[in-house]
């Protein structure tokens, strides 16, 4: 008997991701029957695993019965983990790719700030500045979360000689990172941070992580960097200390509400930066790869990998 896959997430997603995940599912060695939402041809209670994203047109997950688990294809579950027709399984995307991209990006933004490369790019006058940056050694880098792609920064920021620090809910122990947890660790850490990337879920704990009062406790002139979630930040006391220099510049990949409204001040402030929710996406060949060990898993009766944790929300 096929097992029953149906990929409801975004409908246009379908016709690059349809011959993937085909492929994955050969090499996993499962017979499967995969099905996308908008052809209608797959009855809701025969559904035996579903690809879900934000985009889907499944937002209530009562009529799949039988259905063994929802496959995100998004890291962040923050819009569907408090779904409360959602009793299935929860996994959420953790993939070679998403990850791979996300260390790129953000070594290529804390690289900017470190090196105060917007100087040259944007300062082409005629002048003859000379400019020493410090050596990675002496600058240092935070990183809020350590989870799959935070403490895969991380270590990529220590590979290239960044003294950096890391901050969890739970104590972590990660070499060459200095680690801290909790709300004094969050205290502690600000006091160091240069360059603070947050790479934190979106839930009821972490909604402004950076504030007026955490925003105050870093060094003047630090760098915030954030492809983790809008809601991290307390949009107005990130302007505030903008405008008085305490935070020289913000990097911002997500907001509050996305894409950002047009009128927007982060669009015109002199010292942000706003990139459109690019800083690592799904790929295609290794997050099906990722689905497809997902459905062997359940098939074979072994724990899911990645599953969202309800009582933490990510
Ligand atoms: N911009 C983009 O293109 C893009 C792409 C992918 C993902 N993202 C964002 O990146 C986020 C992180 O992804 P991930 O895969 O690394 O997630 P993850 O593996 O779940 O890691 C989350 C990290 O945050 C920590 N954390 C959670 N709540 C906390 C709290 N209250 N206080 C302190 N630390 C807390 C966790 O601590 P523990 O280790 O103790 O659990 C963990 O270290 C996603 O949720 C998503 O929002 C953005």
């Amino acid at each position: 008997m096929p097992v029953n896959v149906l990929f409801a997430a975004k409908p246009s997603n379908w016709v690059a991701q349809e011959e993937p995940l085909k492929d994955a599912f050969k090499t996993a060695g499962l017979n499967v029957n995969l099905a996308a939402f908008q052809d209608g041809t797959m009855a809701p209670e025969d559904v035996d695993y579903m690809i879900w994203s934000p985009a889907s047109a499944v937002q209530d997950f009562t009529p799949y019965t039988r259905c063994k688990a929802v496959l995100s294809l998004w890291a962040g579950v923050e819009r569907v983990i408090g779904n409360k027709t959602l009793t299935q399984p929860l996994c959420r995307m953790v993939d070679r790719g998403l990850e791979e991209g996300m260390v790129e990006w953000v070594c290529g933004h804390v690289m900017r700030h470190h090196l105060g490369m917007d100087a040259q790019i944007l300062g082409q006058n005629g002048e003859w500045k000379p400019h020493l940056p410090p050596l990675a050694r002496n600058r240092k880098v935070t990183v809020l979360g350590l989870g799959a792609l935070g403490s895969a920064c991380a270590r990529m920021l220590n590979a290239f000689g960044f003294d950096v620090a890391g901050w969890s809910r739970r104590q972590k122990d990660l070499d060459g990172i200095t680690c801290f947890s909790g709300p004094d660790g969050l205290q502690k850490v600000l006091k160091r941070s240069e360059i603070v990337v947050l790479l934190l879920p979106n839930t009821p704990e972490t909604e402004n992580t950076l504030n007026a009062q955490t925003l105050s406790l870093m060094p003047k002139g630090a760098f915030i960097i954030n492809p983790g979630r809008g809601p991290l930040i307390d949009d107005d006391a990130l302007l505030d200390a903008l405008n008085t220099g305490q935070i020289a510049h913000a990097t911002l990949d997500v907001f509050r509400i996305e894409p950002l409204p047009g009128t927007h001040p982060y669009w015109t402030h002199p010292n942000v930066t706003v990139t459109p929710h690019m800083a690592a996406d799904t790929r295609l060949d290794s997050s099906s790869q990722v689905i497809a060990e997902n459905i062997r898993r359940g098939e074979n009766g072994e724990d899911f990998l990645h599953l969202a944790d309800r009582t933490t929300g990510y």
